[in-house]
């Protein structure tokens, strides 16, 4: 039998670290698969660009919503299951909890949540089987975030400038999110929330740990 690689998201607020986490995790581990979303393969990459830019924030919403989901449908295609196939564990920053946080949950005036659940079902069973996804969450108090936001503000995009009732809906987002996936379902996905508001150090630990629980370390 051919063997299928682990397929690990890090998911997580702005501010929440999961990016620093992400970076210290190459050095250590740099035989994994590196992705990020949106983004991730040459076209996926393009859309980025759109979706990041000040033209991106003037789109409608429901245009934002697909473009998340096409540019993640390239990035599946072109780099996460062939890299499944070949073995490999694959880490990418950002997958489809952020389009439940960001567009169902920041953007709730739209109703998307049921097109949510829908596209999420035909899309993730493009995945290989034995390839359900893992999520380590990262979970950050608002007033953490914000202080963090204040501290670095080189390159804002449309997303960091977004209001504080617009951050509440996006992290109550992620934890209905984290709660309503994994155990018995079709794609038997794992869930692991580290708590970020902790030191640097003691968040890599811990998400770390996690990490090597999903691998079977
Ligand atoms: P990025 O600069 O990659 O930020 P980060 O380091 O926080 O990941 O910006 C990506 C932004 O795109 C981020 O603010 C969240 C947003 N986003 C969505 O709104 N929906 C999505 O599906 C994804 C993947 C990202």
């Amino acid at each position: 039998m051919r063997n299928i690689g682990k397929f690990i998201i890090v998911e997580g607020d702005d501010y929440s670290g999961k990016s620093t986490f992400v970076k210290q995790l190459k050095k250590k581990r740099p035989e994994f698969v590196y992705s990020r979303e949106p983004g991730g393969s040459p076209a996926s990459e393009k859309i980025r660009e759109l979706l990041l830019s000040d033209e991106g924030s003037r789109i409608d919403p429901r245009t934002r919503f697909y473009l998340f989901w096409a540019s993640r449908v390239e990035n599946l295609e072109k780099v996460i299951i062939p890299a499944l196939l070949a073995g490999k564990v694959v880490v990418t920053d950002r997958f489809d909890a952020s389009t439940y946080a960001y567009q169902v949950g920041g953007d709730e005036g739209y109703r998307l949540g049921g097109l949510f659940w829908e596209t999420r079902e035909r899309i993730l069973a493009l995945l290989p089987r034995n390839s359900a996804p893992n999520y380590l969450i990262f979970r950050v108090s608002l007033e953490a975030a914000e202080m963090r936001r204040r501290s670095r503000k080189v390159g804002a995009n449309h997303f960091d400038r977004k209001d504080r009732e617009y951050r509440r809906r996006v992290s109550d987002h992620y934890r209905t999110f984290s709660e309503s996936v994994g155990g018995p379902s079709r794609h038997p996905e794992k869930v692991a929330v580290v708590d970020a508001n902790r030191s640097e150090r003691t968040v890599f630990k811990n998400a770390y740990r996690e990490l090597q629980r999903f691998l079977n370390e």
